[in-house]
């Protein structure tokens, strides 16, 4: 009780959410009746009873068609806002989201609806629950890479409210190694940049996202654990991962919580960090994926300590801001 206690009170940040992860059903449904959209499941129960997931690729089927709810500039709103609302309440104070351009962008849905009804939420965040953020373009793997460079070109008018670029969606088969001109351009246009790699994907995409991409963090990461060279350079490097443990055992990347391989990260000297990914889909936001932790692991007050002192030093915010929370 004390260990859930501390969990639930630390200041944290949380460094892997994609949004439209967040979309919980009651609000995918209150948007589709919103705009006329038709879905395929009668009501809350049968679409959260659809949420049961053998691997990353069932999940990202049933995720990419719950977005599609999302149309106006109001939609991208009220589904930040309600992140927002909803981790306020977990003392999360600071937050890097990720957004899926393309899905949407292929839905004919223009940036600027995307960027402005999410980036109005964040400043509204700021202004009135004190959540300082900031918001990652993610590239989605599974797509081309001139893909993903035609996102870039079109985000040309909106840089200055974008913070950083990432790499998402199906991991199997499509390596960072296709995807290493355009990170090179977003670096070159002063962008930090990530990648989600080593959740279902070997060690060597991490290997190929620090060497290639050039990444300021890996997402997941799981799999750097078969590999102890690149355990220790990614040790030696400082790298923060991105660990999200209810996301693990959802996707079947761990088999149960008891094997969640975040305290073996932790003593082997890997700068892990507890993430929520998914939380509409996965069953919790950052607090509950702690109270998994805590209830199936022998983690100690200075583990939670640690793992939120390495969400803050992770964040993509100033030395000086760092220094009020470390
Ligand atoms: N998109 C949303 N969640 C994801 C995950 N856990 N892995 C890859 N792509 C994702
Ligand atoms: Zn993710």
């Amino acid at each position: 009780a004390e260990l859930l206690q501390l969990a639930q009170r630390m200041p944290k940040a949380e460094l892997h959410l994609h949004i439209e992860g967040s979309l919980e059903p009651e609000l995918l449904f209150r948007l589709a009746d919103r705009n006329g959209i038709r879905l395929n499941y009668p009501d809350v129960n049968a679409l959260r009873a659809a949420y049961a997931f053998n691997n990353l690729q069932e999940f990202l089927d049933i995720y990419y068609i719950g977005m599609s709810v999302l149309r106006e500039e109001e939609d991208f709103y009220d589904l930040t806002w309600a992140y927002l609302e909803r981790v306020h309440r977990d003392n999360v104070v600071h937050v890097e989201i990720f957004f899926d351009s393309q899905a949407h962008l292929d839905r004919g849905i223009p940036l600027e609806v995307q960027i402005g009804g999410i980036r109005r939420a964040l400043r509204d965040g700021l202004a009135q629950l004190g959540i300082s953020s900031k918001l990652i373009l993610s590239f989605l793997r599974h797509l081309p890479e001139a893909h993903a460079l035609e996102t870039l070109a079109l985000a040309q008018p909106f840089l200055d409210q974008l913070d950083g670029f990432g790499l998402d969606s199906s991991e199997i088969g499509h390596p960072p190694e296709q995807f290493a001109r355009v990170f090179a351009r977003c670096r070159e246009l002063g962008f930090r940049v990530t990648a989600h790699a080593g959740e279902e994907g070997p060690a060597e995409y991490v290997r190929q996202a620090l060497d290639l991409l050039r990444v300021d963090r890996i997402d997941h990461g799981n799999h750097s654990l078969d590999d102890a060279a690149l355990v220790r350079r990614l040790t030696a490097e400082g790298k923060i991962l991105t660990v999200c443990p209810l996301s693990n055992l959802k996707l079947r990347v761990v088999q149960t919580m008891d094997r969640h391989p975040i305290l073996t990260m932790l003593e082997r000297g890997l700068k892990a960090t507890v993430n929520s990914d998914d939380p509409a889909y996965f069953g919790g936001y950052v607090n509950d994926n702690y109270r998994a932790l805590i209830a199936h692991l022998p983690v100690t007050r200075e583990d939670l300590y640690r793992l939120a002192r390495n969400s803050f030093e992770g964040a993509w915010i100033s030395e000086e801001a760092k220094a009020t929370y470390l």
